[in-house]
Order: structure tokens, then C-alpha cells, then sequence
């Protein structure tokens, strides 16, 4: 069996993910056997690492105080979600998960599975139940960074998932923040105007497919759930909660079931967000958790917050996949699209071959307009790397002139946590032309290759050192 066919027979187990993993690629997982605190050590260790150029998926023993392993930083290689997307290369991420996404498939419903091990309705108390863990100085405390929200709404037969920061607020409630004011913000708006709560179910830590399928952008109505099943290639297998009946995956490590009440309000954030910055604008939701579903070994699957690499893979992975897949329909020319992550999510550059003036400023235009996010888009010509910021930044330097090559558009709606957009949440989107342009006379210095063969050849012949 080849690697792409052992890690697609994991099955939808987290655990078996894991061990499947880190026996074919063992040099990527790096496993700290040691006592650590849980008090921003995993943060400290990411952030280590990946000033090292290093993003391993994180494995440790002994987090004080959690009485489970803990896993995390699975999504901050894209080598790594590649593998996971049956052993594409980085640069076939797009594409696969676009096809993946697409074949959606509704869930098997099994009677059982390894979350309903135990479950528990009374005698709660969320504090000692669910293993959490503090990210950052700044934060408020320990946070739930992995929690995704599942809602079903019966009357309009839709279901719905997607990530909500979350801390436990007392032995029965989460505080949890809607700030992105998305579909599970519209169908809690609905149960408010029917006058009762949501139920929802809390999945916390599954398959990293399944998570993938959590950030996935798809209009209202349509279900994350059956991405899932896309992603995987087989249905999503989930069981029932028990007392709303809610679909969530039979393999996970911690659900929480519960309601969110519409008038509830509990204080949560400052939380270390994908800015870079500690944010507290939160909606400040409450969820009254009614049961606890888990398995007997569950682990606590950890998404390190602020802009770390993995946050900002998970985010953006699905959003930029459509994006690159609209763009090239409706632009034949653009050649490369890339969302570095110095802009968080934040900034785009898209390479181009110009087949008539001002065609750089329509793609410009249609990504500030699709992506909700963005707020600053560099067009440059084909030949410049849009992976590498330097390369932009100096296609930016050398052919960009400020007073005809930028556009800027106000007064539109942005990321609630952009610290700098305006108080009532709106904020201005530019576009920067870096192409060449029709009039552009420089002449690009360059070596003939002969000449950069002869000096790998004498360079590799030259003793180095003092010597
Ligand atoms: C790791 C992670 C954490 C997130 N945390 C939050 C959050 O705390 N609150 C929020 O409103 N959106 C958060 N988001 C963004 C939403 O989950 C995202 O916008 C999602 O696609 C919305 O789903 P929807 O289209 O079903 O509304 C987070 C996304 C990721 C990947």
C-alpha cells in the first residue's frame, strides 16, 4: 500500500489519522515528551519553531493540568494538507480541494461511534470536563481554538457548521463569539424571531478533513457536513446527539450539545486573533451545554490562534481555492494567485499575461469585490513569483508609479477584527498595478545562462572558509 492509500484508509479517526501519519512521515511530527505548561508553552513551541522555518504537526504528552494529549499545528504546512488531500503538492491544493468540495455527499447515520463512549447530562462541569488551554498573555484564559458549531434549522431543512473561538464561562456555559456574523449568525437571528434558542452541537477535535470542511465558504444553506463527505470521498459517518438530534461526526473527541439563547449575553476576548492582534470584538454568545459526548481516549486537537501559520492555512485554504477558480474563469489570463501570509488575510497578488490595457485593474477589481476580506490586491506580470513578497515588492518598487497605478474604493464592509477599519466596521479596498504596462521601457538586467553554469561549476570547485 502507497502513502496516499494508507493515509485515505484512516477512516474519519483522528487517532488513527495520527498514527498513520507519523509512521510514513515521521521527520514531520515532532512529539514533546516533557511536562509542559498550560500556559502558552504550545503557543511559545509554534512560534519557536516557526521562526526556525519549521511548521512539524505537534504532538505533546503532558500538558499540566489537561489530563489529555494534545495535538496541534496540523494545518501550518501545506505540504502537510496536501497529504492530507491524497498527496497533492502544495501548488495542486487549489484545484483538488475545489474538486473534492464540489462532490458533495449527504451523511451516513450510524447507531453508534467512538464519541458516544461516554455520554453524560448531568453532573457537568465544563471546567474539569473539557481540556483547554491560554494562547497567549493577552488573552482572557484558556480557550477552545478548535471548536466547530453545528445548527441545524428543521423548519428550513438546512445544517450548518463553522469555527467559533470559545471559553468555558461556568461548569454549564460557553462564551463563544459570532463575530464573522455568518450562517450561524442569520439562523440564530431566525430562532430569535421565532421566539426560542438554537440548538447546536460543539464538535471539538475530529478527522482534519472534517476541519477542513469547517472553514469551507459555501452559500446559506448549503451544508459543510456533506463537504466533508467530499473531502473524505465517502459519506461523513455521524451519530445523533441525544436530546436535539443533531449530525455529528460518530468519530469525534469532545461534542458539546446544548442551546445558544438569542438574549444570553456572556463576556469572552480578548482573544490572540489572525491579525496578529489581541481582539475583543466579540458578540459575546452564550451556549448552555446540556451533554457531553466523548470518547474514552478523546485528545484535545488545538488550533494555535494570532496569525500563526496553521490559522491562517485553515482560514484561507477554501477562500482562496474558489477564488483562483473564479478568477481563471472569468480571467483566462491570470497566471497566479497567492495570499501571502505577511497580509494576513488581508492582502492578494495575482500574476498576469495583459491581453489589453487596464486588465490588471479588472481582476483587481473582481477580487476586492468577491473576497470579503481582502483589502489590498498587487497585480503583476507573469514572470514575477507571487509566492515570494520580496519579488512582489520589487515588481511594486520598479514599475509602479502612485498617481496612475492605484485605485481605492471606500466605505465597504470588512473583517470585524481589521483593528484598523473604521468603528462601524467598514473599510476601504485598494489596487495596486505593478505591471509593466504598454509604456514601460526598462530593460530587465539579466545573466545569460551559460554565464550562471560556469559560476555553479567554479563555485562548487572553490574551497570555502578561510582557506
Ligand atoms: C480556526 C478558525 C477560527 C475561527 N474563529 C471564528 C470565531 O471565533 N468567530 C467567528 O465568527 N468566525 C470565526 N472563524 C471564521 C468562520 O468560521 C468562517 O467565516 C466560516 O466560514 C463561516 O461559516 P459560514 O459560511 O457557515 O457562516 C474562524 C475560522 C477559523 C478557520
Amino acid at each position: 500500500m502507497n502513502s496516499k492509500t494508507m493515509l485515505a484508509d484512516t477512516g474519519q479517526d483522528l487517532h488513527r489519522f495520527q498514527a498513520t501519519y507519523e509512521a510514513l512521515f515521521p521527520d514531520d511530527v515532532l512529539t514533546v515528551r516533557e511536562p509542559v505548561s498550560r500556559d502558552e508553552d504550545v503557543t511559545a513551541a509554534v512560534w519557536a519553531l516557526a521562526a526556525q522555518g519549521r511548521h512539524p504537526a505537534l504532538r505533546f504528552d503532558q500538558v499540566s493540568g489537561l489530563g489529555t494529549p494534545l495535538v496541534t499545528n496540523l494545518f501550518a504546512s501545506r505540504q502537510r494538507v496536501g497529504r492530507m488531500l491524497g498527496g497533492v503538492p502544495p501548488e495542486g491544493i487549489h484545484a483538488e480541494y475545489q474538486a473534492r468540495s464540489r462532490r458533495l455527499l449527504a451523511p451516513r447515520e450510524l447507531a453508534s461511534g467512538a464519541v458516544t463512549q461516554q455520554v453524560r447530562s448531568s453532573g457537568l462541569d465544563l471546567t474539569r470536563d473539557i481540556p483547554s488551554i491560554r494562547h497567549f498573555a493577552t488573552d482572557r484564559g484558556p480557550y477552545i481554538t478548535n471548536a466547530i458549531i453545528v445548527a441545524e434549522d428543521r423548519d428550513e431543512g438546512i445544517g450548518n457548521m463553522s469555527y467559533h473561538r470559545s471559553m468555558v464561562h461556568s461548569p454549564g456555559e460557553i462564551a463563544t463569539s459570532l463575530h464573522s456574523r455568518g450562517h450561524l449568525w442569520r439562523m440564530l437571528r431566525n430562532a430569535e424571531a421565532k421566539g426560542r434558542p438554537l440548538p447546536v452541537a460543539m464538535v471539538i477535535g475530529a478527522h482534519p478533513l472534517f476541519m477542513l470542511a469547517g472553514a469551507a465558504r459555501l452559500p446559506y444553506g448549503a451544508d459543510e457536513r456533506q463537504v466533508a463527505g467530499g473531502l473524505f470521498g465517502q459519506p461523513l459517518d455521524v451519530v445523533r446527539t441525544p436530546r436535539y438530534g443533531i449530525a455529528v461526526p460518530a468519530h469525534a473527541e469532545f461534542v458539546l450539545e446544548g442551546v445558544i439563547d438569542p438574549a444570553a449575553r456572556a463576556e469572552e476576548g480578548p482573544f490572540g486573533e489572525f491579525t496578529g492582534y489581541s481582539s475583543d470584538r466579540s458578540t459575546n454568545n452564550l451556549l448552555r451545554v446540556e451533554t457531553l459526548l466523548r470518547r474514552d481516549d478523546a485528545w484535545l486537537l488545538d488550533v494555535v490562534g494570532g496569525n500563526s501559520a496553521e490559522h491562517l492555512n485553515l482560514g484561507r485554504i477554501p477562500r482562496e481555492s474558489e477564488m483562483v477558480e473564479k478568477l481563471r474563469d472569468r480571467f483566462p489570463g491570470v497566471t497566479a494567485v497567492h495570499y501571502p501570509s505577511s497580509g494576513t488575510h488581508f492582502h492578494a497578488y495575482v500574476a498576469l499575461r495583459q491581453s489589453r490595457p487596464g486588465e490588471a485593474r479588472q481582476v483587481m477589481l473582481g477580487l476586492l469585490g468577491w473576497d470579503p476580506y481582502l483589502k489590498t490586491v498587487i497585480a503583476v506580470d507573469e514572470d514575477v513569483d507571487v509566492m515570494r513578497d520580496e519579488e512582489v515588492l520589487w515588481a511594486m518598487a520598479t514599475h509602479f508609479q502612485p498617481h496612475q497605478d492605484l485605485f481605492v474604493v471606500d466605505g465597504l464592509p470588512g473583517s470585524a477584527l481589521d483593528p484598523s477599519s473604521s468603528p462601524d466596521g467598514t473599510t476601504s479596498r485598494l489596487g495596486i498595478d505593478a505591471t509593466r504596462g504598454p509604456h514601460f521601457d526598462g530593460v530587465r538586467a539579466r545573466v545569460n545562462p551559460e554565464a550562471m553554469a560556469r559560476a555553479r561549476a567554479f563555485l562548487q570547485r572553490a574551497p570555502s572558509g578561510a582557506g
